[in-house]
């Protein structure tokens, strides 16, 4: 079957052939590809950086997808850890870790929405109890999962939502979304008095916005939840010792491992739903798979979908 293969993680994959996936535990399925996801979860573990890279090579990346099972079913599906990922006519899943889709869904919307979407929906769902009314203040609010994140906090009922983000022209859509205001990383004291950070940028960016925000609080003892989700700014921050003094700051991360397989893939079904009703705006762009060299520098910022 024709597949993406890495054979090293300083280069990209290449389209070609490859053996066919076989089902080898109890409950693994092969199943057609449909759709699959470039996600910097997908990137990462190609490149053999992100904590749950497995250091096989050579591999299939992709670790999510939309496929047809073989009684013709579609399924959206997460991978565990492996070397044998989406980016392929065909792959192997383990159907717990998939729910089933409605027949007429667009693929291609599914599996550019599911992963960055998930990252804010797990967060206020299962590492927070997240309350109807809270306020919620995202940082890195231009990228896929930053505006999935303004439209799953409005969802859950946030009473505000204050957008960050880097890009000028990037942060004129976030309104559209929801977002109550949308402000530079300069502007961050604006939002002193949330109850929820959702962050994916961390790194210096995160580190220099914790005392604005926390010193201009209107009542320092009310808890401050930051959530830390992505990294894409650095994967260390320099954390001012007053920050953790200053106010009642709860710094917690959310991310595979501490949230649990069983726990994410509970959460799958309704996202899902979510993503296939409309209710959540979703900015894709289909490419077929033989494109994936070249695909595979793109950096236009938006979610590529390949199509075997
Ligand atoms: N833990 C989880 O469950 C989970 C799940 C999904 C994603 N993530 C992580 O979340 C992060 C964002 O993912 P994504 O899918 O939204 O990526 P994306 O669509 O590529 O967007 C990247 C975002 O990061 C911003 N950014 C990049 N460098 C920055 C910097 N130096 N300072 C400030 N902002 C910067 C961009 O801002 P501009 O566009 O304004 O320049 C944009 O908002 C990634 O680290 C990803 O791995 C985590």
């Amino acid at each position: 079957m024709r597949a993406a293969v890495l054979t090293s993680y300083d280069t990209p994959p290449i389209y070609g052939e490859y053996p066919d996936p076989a089902a080898t535990g109890e409950h693994d399925i092969v199943v057609e590809v449909l759709a699959a996801g470039l996600h910097h979860l997908t990137r990462a573990k190609a490149n053999g950086s992100h904590y749950s890279s497995t250091g096989t090579l050579p591999l299939v990346p992709g670790v999510d997808a939309v496929v047809r099972d073989a009684t013709g079913r579609l399924r959206y599906a997460a991978l565990d850890d492996t070397a044998f990922g989406t980016f392929a006519e065909r792959t192997v899943i383990d159907v717990r870790r998939s729910v089933l889709l409605p027949e007429g869904i667009d693929p291609v919307r599914i599996a550019a929405a599911m992963n960055p979407g998930m990252s804010s929906w797990v967060a206020l769902r299962r590492r927070i109890a997240f309350q109807e009314g809270q306020r919620v203040l995202i940082l890195g609010a231009t990228g896929s999962a930053g505006r999935m994140a303004i439209q799953i906090a409005k969802r859950f009922g946030a009473a505000r939502i204050i957008a960050a983000g880097r890009d000028i022209t990037r942060r004129k859509s976030l309104p559209g979304l929801g977002a109550d205001q949308v402000i530079s990383f300069d502007e961050v004291h604006a939002a002193a008095d949330v109850d929820v950070v959702l962050d994916f940028v961390w790194g210096a960016p995160a580190a220099e916005a914790m005392l604005p925000i926390l010193t201009a609080r209107t009542d320092r003892s009310i808890p401050l939840a930051w959530i830390q989700i992505g990294s894409i700014a650095g994967e260390t921050a320099p954390i001012p010792s007053a920050a953790l003094r200053a106010a009642r700051l709860h710094i917690l991360g959310s991310g595979i491992g501490s949230v649990s397989p069983r726990d994410f893939i509970a959460e799958l079904p309704e996202l899902a739903a979510a993503v296939t009703e409309g209710a959540l705006d979703v900015q894709a762009r289909a490419v077929p798979l033989a494109q994936i060299t070249q695909a595979w520098t793109d950096r236009s910022g938006e979610r590529l979908v390949f199509v075997p």
